[in-house]
């Protein structure tokens, strides 16, 4: 005894030790049982508590440790009144304090450094301490919510909380700004809640919030008279995001892009004044179940969100600048050009306050001057506008004069503009615009003094121009840095560029053949152009990121070579065979990472079959350029001597056509009706998005239930895009060589080969007298009056009836099914009218069809979610992406590249797999 391990300690030091410490121990414990004795005096403690006893640590609502040390105090929502004492600090290894829901009043005290949960929300305290939370290292939870406490900022002493993870402060008297420490290079690594609705704070959202872990974002309604403002730009980073209240502020500029919030559910940006596109990301949020945008300057179409997503009233024209107060349907050519003109000028508040309707002449726009119903003048001098000139004013090609004077627009005057036709002025002078000038036609008065770099090659790098001297060094070498890093960038662009150049040898042929339906000024692909999005966050890293290299030249990585395919379908074995057709052979395929492709192989026909060449670079034209979940995908294709092969998505159940009429052969089940819908309602939105493309409208053709593929889900998608024709600029009737299906054409359409839109509707409407009668669009069994459906079924649905005879027998009538089925040929009627201009627009077909659909499916968000974000775009997402798509050929574009990425997932990554391959 008394040589066992004791340190340097002797054995009676030992024991002198241990009495103090004992000592300590019992006279701390004493002040506890004080201390909570004095808490007793100063608030109404009910006799429910029973805080009578000797031992405190017996008393109801006090918890203690092993050593009879108070831990916790639990006193929350018992009507208690009074004060807290201000000896509560004393309470050295109090853990955890609650008293919420009670009339609690005064200041509240300190309390221990120990401290892990704090929560007294739901108080009268009118006084928070400032240095509170000064070392409170153990802090996870703060909960100080309504409470009257008079006004007070953030402190930054809360930096000592590291462990903190929520921090629950709405109604609590905060003001000034929110500090730059929520962030993830900030102290709070596990921080997932940051509530600060309803206080007093003012200013931006910190930049510093970027890439945090906060998943519940609350800060909306703010009393203070600026309230928060700024744009939510840094919201586009913060991908842990689930909840988002920033309504009541004064935001402005648009929404950002949304698209790596997985997670996000609750999105709540009422009564700001955002402007600009809701972004498809937005709409394709695969959690989103809530979203308020109401009061807002938004502008472009009004988005059409999922089914089963809580909208609050947005329609409510005139609460919003949407074009129309019809969602999802899509704004006029004009409308979408002025507003992909100002995109990359951040969609400045005063246009979006007078870019009412969907007429800018007839609307007075702020800004734009209009002659004879065309845009004349676009004057946007002394607004302020910062941002970058949009090459897509090449479009606007009434335009005489821009006036984009006194502004602080950076960037370059791109070459695009030299082409409008019709320009005589342009004035960018007094702004930041740097490189060289374009050379404009002689007649053209350019001006632009006042811009230093102008004309200089590349723009300096002028981190100090307003700099202070002492950081001119530092300034020096960042300076250094950055000019190294964005020549990396360059030399690791162009290497990837001729690499895939090389790669893609026929893709600039097939550019040249596809030129004829690409609009010209989209067409110029020069070479690696640099272009930063318009808000000055141009993401160098993830140009160098490995997967961005695949995106760059849409056509070239979506070459496949042909052994490839030999490869995996089996040498075009006859057991891979999946169909054949006046085109060539259908065979299915398997990748070596298991995706299910089908090979469309077109009949070689040697030199001559021009005709089929020119389908063949349709499809492709049309295929690289639309993407929509009720389209098939085109994985890619290959072209190879006399070989020409498309490669899409594998569509297991087959052609409509086996599974309406030729059922029984097939040895299948007939369609269940709600199916038929469905399916009914999948092809009227792949349609409707054809045709509604920005400025280009394509027009199928050839829409027959035997190019109607299903999923293994019944799902259904448009393919056969050989025939599809884009309307000319400008034109939405136009003539072409006859080409389709007798029985699915249009009567005006074979008459006089003129083409429009609503060819396809007639067609659209004959797939669903089919799928009501479950008879073909033309039977030669049948006697002669009554071989042509379209004539038969507008006879028979005149007469009451003789109607219900003509319904498909296999088809289950209840009463329900009978008023759908009523409404579906009474809409087949109205797509065949023999007027072209008395049918319908695809878009009113999809609202007929789709609250039909959802009668049989009330709550099943997850019908639009079965492919993912990917394909799952309305058509104002759709028109975004078709605007990005554009942009994007053979540039890298940081701005689209992002989209592409996620918008593609599922066919990157196959044509990323192949090109490996290879
Ligand atoms: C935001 O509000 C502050 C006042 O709190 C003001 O100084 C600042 O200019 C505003 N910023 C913007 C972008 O409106
Ligand atoms: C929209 O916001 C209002 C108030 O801000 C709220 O009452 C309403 O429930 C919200 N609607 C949805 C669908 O979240
Ligand atoms: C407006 O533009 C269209 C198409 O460019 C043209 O046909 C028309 O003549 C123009 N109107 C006027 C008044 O310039």
């Amino acid at each position: 005894m008394g040589k066992h391990d004791l340190g340097g300690f002797g054995a009676p030091f030992f024991y002198d030790f241990l009495f103090l410490l004992s000592f300590l121990v019992i006279s701390t414990r004493c002040q506890d049982a004080e201390i909570i004795g004095i808490l007793k005096n100063t608030i109404n403690v009910p006799v429910s508590f029973e805080w009578t006893g000797q031992d405190i640590c017996k008393w109801k609502h006090i918890v203690c440790d092993v050593s009879k040390r108070v831990k916790a105090i639990q006193i929350g929502n018992q009507n208690l009144q009074g004060t807290l004492p201000k000896e509560l600090v004393m309470l050295t290894a109090l853990t955890r304090f609650e008293c919420q829901g009670n009339s609690l009043t005064g200041s509240f005290p300190y309390l221990s450094k120990s401290l892990q949960k704090f929560i007294i929300h739901d108080n009268n305290f009118n006084l928070f301490p400032q240095d509170f939370f000064k070392g409170m290292s153990s802090l996870q939870e703060v909960r100080i919510d309504d409470n009257p406490f008079s006004q007070w900022n953030i402190p930054s002493s809360l930096k000592d909380c590291v462990a903190l993870q929520i921090f629950s402060a709405q109604s609590a008297g905060i003001s000034g700004t929110i500090p730059d420490f929520f962030g993830r290079d900030g102290p709070f690594a596990g921080l997932v809640f940051l509530a600060l609705s309803d206080n007093f704070l003012e200013g931006p959202l910190p930049a510093s919030l970027s890439d945090s872990s906060i998943e519940n974002l609350l800060v909306n309604g703010q009393n203070s008279n600026s309230k928060l403002n700024g744009t939510l730009w840094v919201l586009r980073r913060m991908r842990s995001l689930k909840q988002i209240w920033a309504n009541g502020n004064a935001f402005t500029g648009p929404i950002p892009n949304l698209q790596q919030h997985d997670q996000l559910y609750d999105v709540n940006l009422r009564d700001n004044q955002l402007t600009g596109v809701v972004p498809p990301s937005l709409v394709a949020l695969p959690n989103l179940k809530f979203v308020n945008l109401t009061n807002n300057l938004l502008q472009g179409s009004p988005p059409r969100f999922k089914i089963g997503v809580g909208v609050d009233n947005n329609m409510d024209k005139g609460r919003n600048q949407y074009c129309t107060n019809v969602a999802g349907q899509p704004c006029s050519p004009l409308v979408n050009l002025l507003l992909s003109i100002v995109e990359p000028l951040g969609y400045p508040l005063k246009l979006a306050q007078s870019w009412q309707g969907n007429d800018p002449c007839a609307n007075r726009w702020t800004g734009i001057v209009c002659s004879g119903g065309n845009v004349s003048v676009i004057n946007f001098q002394n607004m302020g506008l910062s941002g970058t000139i949009c090459p897509c004013f090449a479009s606007l090609t009434s335009v005489t004069k821009i006036f984009l004077a006194n502004n602080d627009i950076t960037g370059t005057v791109p070459n695009e503009l030299a082409s409008l036709p019709n320009l005589q002025e342009l004035d960018v002078s007094n702004n930041h615009l740097y490189g060289k000038v374009p050379s404009f036609p002689k007649d053209v008065v350019f001006r632009y003094e006042g811009n230093p770099d102008i004309g200089k090659k590349v723009q300096q790098t002028q981190t100090s121009s307003k700099g202070n001297g002492n950081n001119s060094s530092i300034a020096v070498i960042i300076g250094v840095i950055v000019i190294v890093a964005i020549l990396l960038v360059v030399v690791v662009g162009v290497l990837l560029l001729v690499k895939f150049r090389r790669k893609g040898k026929y893709a600039g042929k097939l550019q040249n053949l596809t030129t004829a339906l690409v609009p010209p000024h989209y067409g110029d692909g020069n070479a690696a152009k640099i272009s930063g999005g318009g808000h000055g966050e141009g993401n160098v890293s993830s140009l160098l990121s490995p997967t961005h290299s695949v995106y760059q030249g849409e056509a070239s990585n979506m070459l496949i070579s042909i052994q490839i395919l030999r490869e995996v379908t089996n040498n075009f074995s006859e057991e891979n065979i999946l169909g054949k057709g006046g085109f060539g052979t259908v065979y299915k395929g398997e990748l070596h990472d298991g995706t299910k492709i089908a090979v469309k192989r077109m009949q070689s026909a040697g030199l001559v079959d021009q005709k089929g060449l020119s389908e063949f670079t349709a499809e492709i034209a049309v295929l690289t350029k639309v993407r929509h979940k009720n389209l098939v995908a085109l994985l890619g294709f290959c072209l190879d001597g006399n070989e020409r092969l498309l490669v899409y998505e594998c569509m297991p159940q087959g052609a409509l056509s086996k599974h309406l009429v030729d059922w029984k052969e097939a040895g299948l089940k007939p369609l269940e009706w709600k199916t038929r819908l469905s399916i009914a309602l999948d092809v009227a939105r792949g349609v409707e998005y054809l045709h509604g493309l920005a400025q280009q409208i394509f027009i199928h053709r050839d829409l027959k239930p035997s190019n109607i593929l299903l999923g293994d889900d019944m799902h259904a998608k448009v393919s056969d895009f050989g025939l599809v024709r884009l309307a000319p600029e400008g034109k939405t009737s136009f003539q072409t060589r006859l080409a389709g299906t007798f029985g699915y054409m249009a009567p005006e359409y074979a008459a006089t080969g003129r083409l429009t839109t609503k060819v396809d509707v007639y067609s659209f409407g004959v797939i669903l007298m089919e799928m009501v009668t479950g008879r073909k669009a033309l039977d030669d069994s049948l006697p002669e009056e009554n071989i042509h459906l379209v004539t038969w079924f507008r006879k028979m649905l005149t007469n009451k009836d003789s109607f219900p005879t003509i319904i498909d027998p296999t088809i289950k009538l209840d009463e329900e099914t009978l008023v759908s089925v009523n409404t579906v040929a009474g809409l087949a009627g109205h797509c065949c009218a023999r007027d072209p201009y008395q049918r319908p627009d695809m878009s009113h077909v999809v609202n007929v069809l789709s609250p039909l659909v959802q009668v049989w499916k009330p709550l099943e968000p997850t019908v639009d979610e079965i492919y993912g974000i990917d394909f799952d775009m309305s058509l104002p997402e759709a028109l975004q992406m078709w605007r990005h798509f554009e942009g994007s050929d053979n540039t890298f574009d940081l701005t689209s590249s992002s989209t592409h990425v996620n918008g593609n997932n599922a066919k990157s990554s196959v044509s990323a797999t192949l090109s490996h391959a290879q």
